[in-house]
């Protein structure tokens, strides 16, 4: 087990380069078992959520090659197993995106369920209700969601809610189905969009991704591509924040800034200076700024997994500011570990209140979850003395080299092993 030391109160200045989107990365490298031959994936993170997918993909018979420079080969040609153990599934949460294109490459799937950060139920009615409605016969069998189908047809699937792996999920799916499905109330996020274009550089038809109404004509087979995945919006905005929240000067570049509006717009409104590049991001701020109220929602909306980044910059601010989360309902874990470092924060079920302090104090924290580690650790570069931050192994699922990329922008960050 590793934590992390970091040194305080350094504003942050440079540049620092988005890497792959681990949420773009995981459905396409899921959805590449879809493929007859060698699919070459660019832009891929090395992270351990990644490495775990990578673990599912090569446990189901695929035979993997990583290259220098975030490449990723997957050879689909020994496919021959259907089966997802509880031991990999548990990892990720994200390991539950196999089911859908496993479904429709070999008519059977079983699948533990799924594992990932502990920020609420996160059930997966979603994806069965779509996967069933596409002719697929689902059953639990001790602890294991187990789905059969000799094909699949297309449907019309309306979702409750836009469920991001549910979409993605369904979409997958229905690329290999007969006839034509029609997703409505689909999620909009870029992540979609980037998987939509994926299958359709193998030969999909998919139209209206990045809308709420996704339409996907089956088609009989889909061939090898190259394909590189979009950059990570919930690490770029992380690193703006940090920014801000360090009184620094960071351009974030490799990053769309469209993605991370939801955001910007969000720091424009407390007074921050957000300075909008093409490819790239410039936050150049010294305090003060104000509170806001910020609420999470389905994209174009605040993200909720900027929600915990967020909450340390309100604790910052002046003011006070009211975080509403929409998305997960047990997403405010931070609050009592940013509480130690002396931030003001009441939380009442869905809702925290965050009164702003003039500084934080460096003190030994723990990382319960991926965005809460973030989170964190941009309350231990701002703080005054030095912050410790154990079970990083959360932020490592998320995060590609973030000690590197921080301590390039000037902080004092170190890894060292917890004892
Ligand atoms: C994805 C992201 C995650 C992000 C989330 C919301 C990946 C790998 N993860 O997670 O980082 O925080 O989108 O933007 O892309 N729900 C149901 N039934 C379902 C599915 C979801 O009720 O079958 C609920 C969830 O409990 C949650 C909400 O819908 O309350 C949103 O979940 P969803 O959009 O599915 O998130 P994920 O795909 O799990």
């Amino acid at each position: 087990m590793e934590k992390f030391v970091i040194c305080g109160g350094k504003p942050l200045c440079g540049t620092v380069s988005a890497s792959g989107a681990k949420n773009a990365a995981l459905p396409i490298l899921a959805a590449s078992i879809l493929a007859d031959g060698i699919v070459t994936l660019y832009n891929i993170p090395r992270l351990s959520d990644v490495f775990s997918m990578c673990d599912i993909l090569i446990s189901l018979g695929c035979d993997l090659t990583f290259s220098d420079g975030e490449i990723i080969t997957v050879n689909t040609k020994g496919l021959k197993n259907s089966e997802v153990s509880y031991q990999l599934a548990g990892r990720l949460r994200g390991s539950f995106l196999i089911m859908g294109p496993l479904l429709a490459k070999t008519g059977y799937v079983s699948i533990s369920m799924p594992g990932g950060c502990p920020i609420g139920a996160r059930p997966i009615d979603l994806h069965l209700k779509g996967l069933s409605a596409l002719g697929a016969e689902i059953e639990n069998r001790r602890g294991s969601v187990v789905a059969k189908a000799k094909k699949l047809s297309g449907a019309k699937i309306y979702l409750d809610f836009p469920s991001v792996g549910a979409t993605e999920n369904i979409m997958s799916a229905a690329a290999l189905a007969e006839g034509t499905t029609v997703i409505e109330n689909a999620a909009v996020e870029p992540e979609i969009v980037d998987l939509a274009n994926f299958l359709c550089a193998m030969g999909a038809k998919i139209s209206g991704a990045g809308t709420d109404t996704v339409k996907i004509e089956g088609v009989s087979a889909l061939s090898p591509v190259q394909y590189s995945v979009i950059s990570d919006r919930i690490e770029a905005g992380t690193y703006l924040v940090a920014a801000a929240a360090t009184g620094g000067d960071v351009t974030v570049k490799n990053i769309l800034p469209d993605y991370v509006k939801p955001l910007t717009a969000k720091m424009t409104e407390m007074g921050i200076s957000v300075e909008i590049g093409e490819g790239s991001i410039r936050v150049n701020h010294r305090k003060p700024y104000h509170s806001v109220d910020v609420k999470t929602l389905p994209f174009p909306g605040f993200p909720t997994d900027m929600q915990a980044q967020m909450t340390t910059l309100l604790s910052l601010s002046e003011g006070i500011g009211i975080i509403t989360e929409t998305i997960f309902e047990n997403r405010f874990m931070h609050a009592s570990e940013l509480a130690r470092m002396g931030a003001n924060i009441k939380v009442t079920g869905r809702s925290a209140v965050v009164e702003g302090k003039k500084a934080l104090t460096g003190a030994k924290v723990k990382a319960t979850d991926l965005r809460a580690g973030a989170a964190l650790v941009i309350a231990g570069l701002a703080a005054r003395g030095d912050t410790e931050i154990s079970d990083i192994y959360h932020i490592d699922r998320g995060y590609m080299d973030m000690a590197d990329k921080l301590r390039q922008l000037g902080a004092e960050i170190y890894r060292e092993e917890e004892h």
